[in-house]
Parts: structure tokens; C-alpha cells; sequence
């Protein structure tokens, strides 16, 4: 017997990400090739924007996607969201050249509250929230705290993207495949402070930190390649990244809503307290997931290298957070 659809909400359908995004989970791409789903897009009221999305959805329309199981177009996130069990916030304004992600905070952190609100009100108690607009991990916040009525774990931030820049950077380094690497993870905030660790990395088995054996190009390259790719390719392209965010969202609620096996990946999600970071906190942490839940990855020692950098990341979280106080209070 087929599968009831699942109702997706994704926001700023019109824009960049949006155009990556929308064609993937109309093909199954994001909930499985077996699920059928409802796609409930989100644009601002701006008549252009409207116009745009319209544009999109006949596209959509035109690839006759068979598990596409209905599309509606929206202004208002309280029609948008209705029973929604996945919502992807993207809609936001992305960075130009010279900007850092938190300099968004104050252009964006309203859309959060706004919408918060109305997943609180209207959204499936189940519904998993991705956030991937930027400043992720204080929007996510901000929207989690605008849904007293929803479990604080259904609201997650994209670091994603981190992870998989990472992933391709020790590929390239080693040598070794994509696919063969285990037990990444990209700690903090989704900004040049985050810290993305191959301390428990393994290939085959093998312990990734022994194959490099190099704590200059960890500290000196790979590190900074990894926190400031964002920047690299607005720099490149004269855009932010879209493809790429696509695809990392897609990853993350597959892996959220269908299972990693064991293996482990990467969350913004809020701290229960784990490794030190305060209770609340949208922070990125090493998860396994598995029943739709995730799981903090557990007992991993902090070297004083890493608490450092872990400390960095905190602190920068926090400081977004006492900038934002006025809209959750
Ligand atoms: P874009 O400007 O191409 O598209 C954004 C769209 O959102 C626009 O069409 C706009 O009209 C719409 N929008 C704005 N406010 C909205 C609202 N309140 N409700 C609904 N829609 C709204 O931008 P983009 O390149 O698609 O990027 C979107 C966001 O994603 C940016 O904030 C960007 O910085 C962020 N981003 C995050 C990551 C990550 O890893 N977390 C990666 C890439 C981009
Ligand atoms: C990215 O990491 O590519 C996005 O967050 C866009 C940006 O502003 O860097």
C-alpha cells in the first residue's frame, strides 16, 4: 500500500536555494523514494517574488514528478505551514562580499520570530524544522523559542553544509573516497569559528588523524578552509552558495527523518547540556539518528586544542543570543 504524503514547508521557494531544493524533494530525494509529498511554498507577498514562485511551480509541474502529491503557493506563513510535518526555512537575505552571517542577524532574526510563531500555531506536533537562513544557529534559535507548543528538538540549524566541506577536504587530502570517511563532525556555530574535528575521524578503520599527522595544516588550512568556504565562493561566484546548501539540507532531514545506521553526522541542534554547552544552545554536535530522533554522540574527549576552539564558538553563540534577547525574551 503506498504511503500517506508528507507535507513540506519550505520558505524563500522563489530564491536560490529554493530552486536547487524543490525539484530534489519533489523526486524523493529527501524523504524517500517511496513517499509521496506536498509541497507548501513559501514567498513574501512582493508581487515579483510571487510571480517568481509561480514560475518555479510550473516548472515543477512540468517535470510530472510522480510522487509529487500537491503544491500550493503562499504569502502568509500561517497557511503556509498548516499540519506541516517538515518545515525548511530558508527564506531570508543572504551575505554580499565583506559580510560575516551574524551582520544578517538584524535583517532576519524578525522572519524567525514571525515564523516560529506560526509553526507553533498551525505546524504537525512532529514537525521537524530545519533552519538553514542565515545566522542558522541564532534563526533556529529564535524560531524554537517563538514555539513554546513544539518539543525544542524538533528545531535544528544547518551545519550540514560544514560537515560536507569537510568530508571533500580530507578526501582530498588523504586520498581516500568521500564515503570512506567516518566519524566527522563540525562542532558550534555555523560561522568562521566553528570547529570541524577529525580527531575520531576514521578510513577503513584507520584513525585519519594518524594518516595526516600534520597539527599545522589542521590548525593553518584545513580549519580555515572549511570555516570561511562560505566566503570563498560568495567571493567566486558574486552569490552565496545554493547548490551545495541545497543538497546539505536535503542530507540532513534524510538522515533525520530516515536514519544514519550508526554512523555519525552533524547537527545545529539544542544542547542538552552535553560536553559543557549550556542547556538551549543551537550548537553543532556529532550525532547518530535513528526512528526520526537524533542522539548526541557521547564520551568523546575534549583536548585542550579543541575546548579552546569549542570555547570560541560558544562564546560567539552566546553573544548572537544576547543580541536577539529582545525578540524571545
Ligand atoms: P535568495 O535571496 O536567493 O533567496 C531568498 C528568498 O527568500 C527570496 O526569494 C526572498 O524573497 C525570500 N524571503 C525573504 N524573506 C522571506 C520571508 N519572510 N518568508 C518567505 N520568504 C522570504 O537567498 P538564498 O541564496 O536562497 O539564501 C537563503 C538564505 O540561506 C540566506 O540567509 C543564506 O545566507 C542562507 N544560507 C545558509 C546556508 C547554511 O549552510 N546554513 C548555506 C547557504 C545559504
Ligand atoms: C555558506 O556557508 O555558504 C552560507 O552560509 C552562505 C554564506 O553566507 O556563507
Amino acid at each position: 500500500m503506498s504511503k500517506s504524503p508528507m507535507r513540506v514547508a519550505v520558505t524563500g521557494a522563489a530564491g536560490q536555494i529554493g530552486y536547487s531544493l524543490l525539484f530534489r524533494i519533489a523526486n524523493g530525494d529527501m524523504l524517500g523514494k517511496d513517499q509521496p509529498v506536498i509541497l507548501q511554498l513559501l514567498e513574501i507577498p512582493d508581487e515579483k517574488a510571487q510571480k517568481a514562485l509561480k514560475g518555479v511551480m510550473m516548472e515543477i509541474d512540468d517535470c510530472a514528478f510522480p510522487l509529487l502529491a500537491g503544491m500550493t503557493a503562499h504569502s502568509d506563513p500561517m497557511t503556509a505551514f498548516k499540519d506541516v510535518d517538515v518545515a525548511l526555512l530558508v527564506g531570508a537575505r543572504p551575505r554580499g562580499p565583506g559580510m560575516e552571517r551574524k551582520d544578517l542577524l538584524e535583517a532576519n532574526a524578525q522572519i524567525f520570530t514571525v515564523q516560529g510563531k506560526a509553526l507553533d500555531a498551525v505546524a504537525s506536533r512532529n514537525v521537524k524544522v530545519l533552519v538553514v537562513g542565515n545566522p542558522a544557529n541564532t534563526n533556529a534559535y529564535i524560531a524554537m523559542k517563538s514555539a513554546p507548543s513544539l518539543p525544542a528538538k524538533n528545531f535544528t540549524a544547518m551545519l550540514r553544509l560544514d560537515h560536507n566541506r569537510a568530508l571533500s577536504q580530507i578526501a582530498a587530502k588523504t586520498g581516500k573516497p568521500v564515503a570512506s570517511i567516518e566519524k566527522l563532525c563540525v562542532w558550534g556555530n555555523h560561522s568562521p569559528t566553528m570547529y570541524a574535528d577529525y580527531r575520531f575521524a576514521t578510513i577503513d578503520g584507520q584513525s585519519v588523524k594518524d594518516m595526516i599527522n600534520d597539527h599545522e595544516w589542521n590548525r593553518d588550512t584545513f580549519l580555515p578552509t572549511v570555516g570561511k568556504r562560505g566566503a570563498a565562493i560568495i567571493e567566486a561566484r558574486g552569490l552565496s552558495s545554493a547548490a551545495s546548501a541545497a543538497n546539505a539540507a536535503i542530507d540532513h532531514v534524510r538522515d533525520w527523518v530516515l536514519g544514519t545506521n550508526g554512523k555519525w553526522t552533524t547537527m545545529g541542534i539544542p544542547s542538552d547540556g552535553s560536553y559543557g554547552i549550556p542547556e538551549g544552545t543551537m550548537f553543532g554536535f556529532p550525532v547518530t539518528t535513528e526512528n526520526g530522533e537524533y542522539t548526541i554522540v557521547q564520551g568523546l574527549e575534549i583536548d585542550e586544542f579543541s575546548r579552546e576552539r569549542i570555547n570560541v564558538t560558544l562564546k560567539e553563540l552566546q553573544e548572537e543570543r544576547d543580541g536577539v534577547k529582545h525578540l524571545v525574551g
